[in-house]
């Protein structure tokens, strides 16, 4: 049985110039990690925060339980937030 984690999106490392596909199967997290980004995992849930990830662009649809609405404008949790499009992170 195939997990879904959701819809498929674009990630775009901004200074890097490197564009990462998320797959259904996929969550922002792993991808990122897996392209070395320096993001360290924790709950993997959405509720503690330690992998909430700075962005500057993007339809982020935010699936945490531990960011505020004010840091959701500029930060969003990879390992249960997705993302409508592209979504441009500074690295
Ligand atoms: S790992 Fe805990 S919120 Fe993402």
């Amino acid at each position: 049985m195939t997990i879904s984690f959701g819809n498929p999106f674009e990630i775009l490392l901004a200074w890097s110039e490197r564009t990462l596909k998320v797959s259904e199967e996929q969550s922002a997290l792993e991808v990122l990690i897996a392209a070395e980004v320096p993001i360290e995992p924790g709950c993997m849930t959405g509720a503690c925060g330690k992998c909430a990830t700075q962005y500057v662009e993007g339809a982020v649809m935010h699936k945490d339980s531990c960011l505020s609405d004010e840091e959701r404008k500029t930060r969003f949790c990879p390992c249960v937030s997705r993302a409508d499009g592209c979504l441009v992170l500074p690295y």
